[in-house]
């Protein structure tokens, strides 16, 4: 199987080199046939002329999987200001319709948490299901700027959206063990319905659905409260599903409960398609040094696999990830001195044991 590789910009190609080793060990240790096709393509790459977003989405389309590097250079920013990379991210992930976000949030073994008491991968586990196609985003191709006075962008949420979102949030609940604390399983509606009709609509919306889901126990909180929360009782929760921008902005303090970006991966999804990534960006202050943490590319990888069909890859993955970790070879942002190709090899090498 053909899947698409997205090389991205900043450490973006250094952490896909850990990605499509990993591949290339499976095939040679395992025989799965997964075939990395490599496209050059960022923020540069767009900048420069080399690619056309439509011409990108045409050929995203012929595959099933895509595995998507960070991209992005603040410096590249369309006259609007915005940035040149998020033109091509939101376009693939509004064009292609993946609708579903998945972002774990999961102390991994070995790694230590910020959060005083939690020390066990059963200690924080739970997963954010950001809405990835509405929302407050899908303003960016229609924002508006009126004489240099007047800013304005506008929030959608549709029923179908929303009914979508929440029922995948749901079904995930159902298939995990539920939160460390207790084992009992529940999405959590988080919004701001305090404030803005559009979010009103989101919990009523999500209230519905609930209800078709009798196991599950439907939770709400806003938003704000949430960011507290997800600091001081992270063993309560199982899954989270909200809005757009609030899940960007909520899965980076979820990551930094359990180590910091470089282990935070996700999975965009639609019902027929998926591409898998990092939830951080491609880190310009440290990118050509040779230290970022790949591990958030080398779980994306295993995530795809196992949506792929692979579970048992995903597994041998973690396994070796999990030992290298767990023997003391990190990367700096883990307190260590490994460099990401040390680190790679580490896993590479414990893929064979
Ligand atoms: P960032 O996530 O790239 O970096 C934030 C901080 O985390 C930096 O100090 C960085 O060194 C550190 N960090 C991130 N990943 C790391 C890793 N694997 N190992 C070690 N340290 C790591 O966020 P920032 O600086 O706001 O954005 C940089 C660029 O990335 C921008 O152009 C932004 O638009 C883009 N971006 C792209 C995303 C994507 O492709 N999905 C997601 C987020 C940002
Ligand atoms: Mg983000």
């Amino acid at each position: 199987m053909d899947i698409m590789v997205l090389n991205g910009d900043g450490i973006g190609p250094e952490i896909m080199d850990a990605g499509t080793k990993i591949l290339k060990k499976l095939n040679d240790n395992f025989g799965v046939n997964i075939n990395p096709v490599k496209y050059d393509i960022g923020a540069r790459s767009l900048d420069q002329g080399k690619y056309k977003i439509e011409n990108i989405l045409e050929e995203a389309r012929k595959y099933r999987a895509i595995l998507k590097a960070p991209m992005g250079d603040p410096k590249l920013r369309n006259t609007g200001g915005t940035e040149i990379a998020l033109d091509l991210i939101l376009a693939l992930r509004f064009d292609l319709d993946l609708y579903a976000n998945v972002r774990p949030v999961r102390l991994l073994p070995g790694v230590s948490s910020p959060l005083i008491g939690y020390k066990s991968m059963d200690s924080i586990n739970y997963t954010i299901i950001r809405e990835n196609s509405e929302g407050l985003y899908s303003s960016h191709f229609g924002g508006l700027v009126l004489r240099d006075e007047v800013a304005i962008d506008n929030q959608t949420i549709t029923r179908k959206g929303t009914e979508r979102i929440a029922k995948f949030a749901f079904d995930l609940a159902l298939k995990t063990e539920g939160a460390p604390k207790n084992g009992e399983r529940s999405v959590v509606c988080t919004d701001k319905s305090n404030v803005l009709k559009s979010f009103a609509f989101f919990r009523k919306i999500f209230s519905e659905v609930s209800l078709e889901y009798k196991q599950i126990k439907p939770r709400y909180m806003y938003a704000d409260a949430m960011a507290q929360y997800m600091i001081l009782n992270p063993e309560e929760l199982n899954v989270i599903v909200t809005e757009n921008m609030f899940g960007d902005v909520l899965s980076d303090l979820g990551a930094s409960t359990v180590g910091g970006l470089g282990f935070a991966y996700s999975a965009n999804v639609s019902d027929s398609m998926g591409m898998f990534e990092p939830v951080h960006g491609s880190a310009p202050d440290i990118a050509g040094r040779n230290i970022a943490n790949p591990t958030a590319m080398i779980m994306s990888t295993a995530m795809m696999l196992d949506w792929l069909g692979y579970p048992e890859y995903r597994k041998t993955i973690e396994k070796a990830l999990f030992k290298t970790i767990e023997i003391g070879v990190k990367t700096t942002d883990m307190g260590g001195n490994a460099s990401t190709s040390f680190f790679t090899e580490n896993i590479l090498n414990n893929m064979d044991q």
